[in-house]
């Protein structure tokens, strides 16, 4: 079970797993009782002692300047405990940072570049008294003319987001090969363009934080992916040390990317928290999260892929337009194009803009379902125009390592997603099967995709064996709702022999739990679980040196099982039986995740196969299947995992159907401000099938756990596979997403005219 130190999973790392009794099985949530039962407290639902209720005054225009804001009356308002105007103590803290570190904007900013950016802020007894405060704040709007199509622009004469232009940055991208000359080469050439939506994350849990200032001590609860990420920003933020800020988060209704950084509301919260001497809640709004936490930033993107008659790929380019809205944001991903396919020549070029919306930030593997939807539909055409199967075209141009980094994988699970995907789907035969001539049309069709980001390797995590025989685990990683405390216990079970319900879990404190980077980047398990895993194989060390003594035998004799220490002959003595435990009270391990393996890239894989069913007199499409196979590497739990890719899965199908931010150009206002608006899938749009296969290449290298990122390649190809399906099915490709009925209607009545 357990080894010594190797070189295999990064310098320092134990010997990876072999069998494992525990990881991998399919074992409910630890913490799924208080889940179900409504008894999980997420910081939306923490009530504190004499807290307030804060709400936040936004600006009604795509782009105004505050003249000014006169609070005065609305400070003497009923219940009203604190005010904060563009004036106020902190309206001038930095923010949303350029490139270089600079900051674009402040807390509160006279210059209001989009609808619904923060202008002041009110905390009151009651939520509805904060609320009819702030309708009585006057302020004097000089409005400004405002751009929100991201295709205008850098027309000339656009209006300026920003004083300096709306550009952000200069186009940058990255190159290999020569892309012409690779065209040239090539016996066939695809070219299209595809555009992609704005999505908004819409996690369950709206972003919601709670303040408390102890003295010069602030606490904050937060619904966050990362509580030390949180800290660290929120503290430079007010200019206090790290230790006079505690972010907390327990429970976490999901978060997709838009809760990976520090907001707006938080710091206005600790701020009315201090001037009104009490604690402040801040809830954002589902209409208010819709506008200014986050959203996956529009893309247009123009692929050109060449290859010969054999498959083999001669060229691929990309020129991606995106906006990150009003404020830097990363916009568009040369990720696919780069390094999905072996290809000599590559060229991608990559134009951000602003305009008059909310900001970008993080949604779920940044960029990457957008090219996904680009660089698999041009697959897809590519294999068409030469007569290959889209399955062959890709088996034709498996990586063996990142070309962009010139760096080899330690596994590259691609080759058997796609092959072992076929089989299980039955590729051949329903890619074989005639188009149907009646009004419903069913097709299949595939995408591949993988994910490009290691993790940060620092993670420490702590492990007690107390002298009963349970354990308690200690790590400052966050549960946005994937499982990840399950998972991690599941880890200190494996090596100690520990029943799982008799290992409780702390976690996502920065008071009291040990740092864990953010919950994002598809890095939780592979980052943290390594880090568990340490701390609980020194406190098994520490175990079988004492049993060793107790039962003279050789440490590496015992087995310990159902909370037992087993001798080689069979003797069983329980964990609370051992006097060296009770002496000692309890064994304490530290553990730290090991370095990546130097000179590799560990990365995950995906290749998604579906089956819809499009109605061509309606342009309705329905998913009958979709199977997706995973290269993530090990699997940890087999049910938290499932859960994680329909999750990605069925975001993925609101990528490609049905979620459009809609912004009306002409007035730049916000009209899809809720879900009636804003379209997520339900339960009734997801495929009465969500199948999953996972691949498991056995990385030694990875890690000492031996897993890879799931959260964001579950979602990746996803779109891309549905599409090309649509077009499997029809004959005519849907090159935006999402792909509306009225946009797939228009497209088949211009391929019948
Ligand atoms: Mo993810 S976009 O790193 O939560």
């Amino acid at each position: 079970m357990s080894g010594e130190a190797s070189a295999g999973a990064g310098p320092g790392a134990p010997e990876p797993w072999g069998e494992t009794r525990v990881v991998g099985k399919p074992l409910p949530r630890i913490d799924a009782w208080e889940r179900v039962t409504g008894a999980a407290v997420f910081t939306r639902d923490l009530t504190l002692p004499d807290m307030l209720h804060a709400a936040v005054l936004r600006c009604p225009h795509a782009h105004a300047r505050v003249r000014r804001v006169d609070l005065a009356v609305a400070a003497r308002r009923p219940g009203v405990r604190a005010v904060l105007g563009p004036d106020g103590p902190g309206a001038a803290i930095p923010w949303y940072p350029d490139r270089e570190g600079k900051p674009t904007s402040r807390l509160l900013d006279p210059d209001c570049r989009y609808q619904g950016e923060e202008v002041a802020a009110v905390a009151a007894e009651t939520l509805a008294q904060a609320q009819e405060a702030l309708a009585a704040v006057a302020v004097e709007y000089e409005v400004l003319p405002a751009v929100t199509d991201m295709e205008r622009a850098l027309d000339a004469g656009a209006p300026a987001v920003h004083a300096r232009g709306n550009r952000q940055g200069e186009r940058f991208g990255y190159s290999r090969g020569d892309l012409e000359q690779g065209l040239a080469q090539a016996d066939a050439v695809v070219e299209l363009t595809t555009r992609s939506a704005c999505s908004v994350h819409t996690p369950m849990e709206v972003h919601c934080s709670v303040a408390h200032w102890e003295g010069h001590q602030l606490t904050v609860w937060d619904s966050t992916q990362g509580v030390f990420a949180v800290r660290a920003e929120l503290a430079a933020a007010l200019g206090l040390p790290l230790s006079s800020v505690r972010v907390v988060s327990h429970f976490v209704g999901g978060g997709f990317g838009g809760k990976l950084q520090l907001s707006k509301h938080t710091v206005l919260a600790a701020l009315l928290a201090r001037a009104a001497g009490r604690p402040v809640k801040l809830a954002l709004s589902r209409e208010e999260t819709l506008r200014c936490v986050g959203n996956r930033p529009p893309n247009r993107l123009t692929v050109r892929a060449g290859a010969r008659r054999d498959g083999t790929l001669t060229a691929l380019g990309l020129e991606a337009l995106g906006t990150g809205g009003a404020y830097p944001a990363s916009a568009t991903s040369g990720l696919l194009v780069g390094d999905l396919y072996r290809c000599a020549n590559v060229r991608t070029a990559h134009d951000n803009v602003h305009v008059n919306a909310g900001p970008g930030r993080a949604f779920r593997a940044p960029g990457v379902p957008p090219a996904a939807f680009a660089l698999e539909q041009a697959m897809d055409a590519l294999a068409e125009k030469l007569g290959l199967d889209p399955l062959e075209l890709r088996l034709a141009n498996l990586p063996t390592g990142s070309q962009t980094r010139g760096l080899p994988f330690t596994s590259t699970g691609l080759e058997r997603c796609l092959r072992e995907g076929a089989r299980a789907f039955g590729w051949r035969e329903a890619r074989a099967r005639a188009r149907d001539a009646g009004p419903l049309r069913r097709g299949v069709g595939l995408a591949a995709g993988m994910w490009g980001y290691e993790g940060d390797p620092r993670a420490t995590a702590l492990v007690t064996l107390l002298a009963d025989g349970s354990a308690t685990l200690n790590t400052g990683a966050v549960d946005i709702g994937t499982g990840t405390r399950t998972v991690l216990a599941q880890v200190v079970a494996e090596e100690l022999g520990v029943p799982l319900e008799r290992i409780a879990v702390e976690n996502a404190d920065t008071g009291t739990t040990q740092f864990s980077p953010p919950s994002g980047g598809s890095q939780t398990v592979l980052v943290n679980a390594p880090a568990v895993r340490a701390a609980a194989l020194e406190v098994r060390r520490k175990l079988l040196g004492i049993a060793a003594g107790e039962l003279h035998a050789a440490p590496g004799s015992l087995r310990l099982e159902g909370g037992a220490v087993v001798t080689a002959a069979g003797r069983r003595v329980l964990l609370k039986d051992l006097a060296g435990l009770a002496e000692r009270v309890s064994l304490v391990g530290v553990g730290e995740r090991a370095p990546h393996p130097p000179g590799k890239l560990a990365l995950p894989f995906a290749a998604h196969f579906a089956e819809v069913e499009v109605d061509v007199r309606t342009g309705q499409v329905r998913l009958l299947r979709l199977l997706a196979v995973q290269d993530s590497g090990r699997v940890m739990n087999a049910l938290t995992f499932e859960n994680q890719v329909h999750g990605g899965v069925v975001m993925g199908l609101g990528f490609g159907l049905t979620e459009e931010r809609v912004l009306d150009h002409a007035t730049g206002a916000l009209l899809s401000r809720g879900w009636h608006d804003y379209q997520l899938p339900t339960a009734l749009d997801a495929p009465a099938s969500i199948d999953w296969l996972p691949v498991d290449p056995h990385d030694r290298e990875c890690n000492s756990v031996g897993a890879k990122g799931l959260g964001e390649p579950a979602h990746i190809p996803t779109a891309a596979a549905v599409a090309n399906a649509i077009h499997h099915a029809t004959g005519v490709r849907p090159l935006e997403a999402p792909m509306t009925p009225p946009r797939l209607v228009a497209l088949l009545a211009r391929a019948r005219s």
